[in-house]
């Protein structure tokens, strides 16, 4: 039987903040971001933007196409969190009126998430053909102002339907994975912003790529030229560019440059000017590799290497199903990007520090331009809107 994503969307915010500008008001060579990292821009969450709003702008169009009832259970990856115990999930299903037969639950850990969720879903598929699980995986980076984080934000949600008979990619069985208790970047319950370890955590990244792929190669048996197209989390461009060097020097494998920007450069269009999303990011670059190759990839092996800070990492692989390029949402990834307004580092600041979830009732002004908003707080509880 085959699994995997039917049908798959993604969004962002509609503001973004430019390396440009970012650069001009630290008086730093923009270079070393648009190229000694990789990235342009990075999407800015305005108040009235979390998770859950950026989670049902990426759903909407997935569930216009189905009948929504027949949602069995929503998996929701997130590391932002909206509230500690009743997951974002459930906040998502009401604001999209699914139905309550239906389970929902949120799942953490770091950026890995999103590929814990998708696995999980195409387990819980193979074990009952009947089900239609919807994958979110949403996260809005932030680290303090003033650190080596602050260049690696962004936002965006990652909205997929997996199914048996997928029409995208069927997820292949087998995978490699690597666990390991370390502190390259956490944040603990008190703090809305991550703290990182920034040029340790890309060592681990690298680490557990090597040790992801081993087992991968242990259990699978595949190798690298097996392989027609690499997907990497990217929390900033050149770390999986640095990750797909690594991957080909463990598997003895020499690309020429055209090669190597070929396998690479597809994935990454969004992510360089998206910026960091983490738990979604992957599948952020998922999306950038449909949109942006300009080839057909039916009957392609696609690679998909989660990478977790903490650290949890896996390895895994899909087929691309013929026709899927007729079910892919291009426009519409395209139009949100391009629609973004710009922010001055002076309104970025503004809109960094205006949210502050420790208030008991706040209305919030109306920035986000989208479908869904969270309207404010009242009485500690979040209300949200549809517009
Ligand atoms: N022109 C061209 N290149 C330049 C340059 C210039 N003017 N100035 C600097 N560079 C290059 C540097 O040589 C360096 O390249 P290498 O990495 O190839 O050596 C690169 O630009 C970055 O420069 P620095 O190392 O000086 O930058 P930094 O001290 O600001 O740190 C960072 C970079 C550690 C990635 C930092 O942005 C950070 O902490 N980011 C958050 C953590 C992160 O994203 N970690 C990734 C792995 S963990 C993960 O993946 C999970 C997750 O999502 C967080």
């Amino acid at each position: 039987m085959n699994v995997g994503i039917d049908l798959i969307h993604f969004s962002t915010s509609d503001y973004y903040l430019g390396l440009d500008a970012f650069a001009e008001e630290k008086n730093i060579d923009v270079d070393k971001f648009y190229i000694g990292i990789g990235q342009e821009k990075m999407s800015i969450a305005p108040p009235d933007e979390d998770v859950v709003s950026l989670a049902a702008k990426a759903a909407a169009p997935i569930l216009e196409q189905i009948d929504k009832n027949s949602i069995t259970a929503i998996l929701f990856a997130t590391e932002s969190g909206v509230d500690q115990s009743k997951s974002a999930g459930v906040f998502l299903h009401g604001l999209l009126n699914l139905s309550s037969r239906c389970r929902v639950i949120e799942f953490k850990h770091a950026c890995y998430s999103g590929a814990a969720a998708l696995q999980m879903a195409t387990t819980m598929v193979r074990a009952n053909p009947k089900e239609k699980v919807l994958v979110i995986a949403a996260d809005i980076a932030k680290y303090d102002v003033d650190t080596s984080g602050e260049a690696t934000q962004g936002c965006g949600a990652v909205a997929m339907l997996v199914t048996e008979s997928p029409r995208i990619i069927a997820i292949e069985p087998g995978s490699g994975y690597h666990t390991e208790d370390v502190m390259d970047f956490w944040r603990p319950n008190q703090r809305k912003t991550a703290l990182v370890d920034g040029k340790y955590s890309t060592k681990v990244y690298l680490h557990s790529l090597k040790q992801a792929w081993q087992h991968f190669t242990e259990e699978t048996g595949r190798t690298f030229d097996d392989i027609q197209h690499f997907c990497y989390h990217i929390p900033f461009t050149k770390m999986a560019d640095k990750a797909h060097q690594t991957l080909a020097k463990v598997a003895k494998v020499k690309l020429s440059p055209q090669e190597f920007k070929a396998q690479t450069l597809p994935s990454q269009v969004y992510n360089r000017i998206v910026g960091n999303s983490y738990s979604a990011s992957l599948f952020v670059g998922f999306c950038s590799l449909l949109d942006n190759l300009n080839e057909n990839m039916a009957n392609r092996r696609v690679s998909f290497f989660s990478y977790g800070s903490g650290c949890v990492a896996e390895f895994f692989t899909g087929l691309m199903q013929p026709g899927y390029e007729k079910v892919l949402m291009s426009t519409s990834h395209r139009k949100q990007i391009e629609q973004r307004h710009p922010l001055t580092y002076a309104e970025y600041l503004a809109f960094y520090h205006e949210v502050d979830d420790e208030v008991e009732n706040i209305e919030f002004e109306r920035h986000n331009k989208g479908p869904y908003r969270l309207a404010g707080i009242k009485d500690h509880k979040r209300y949200y809107q549809t517009l």
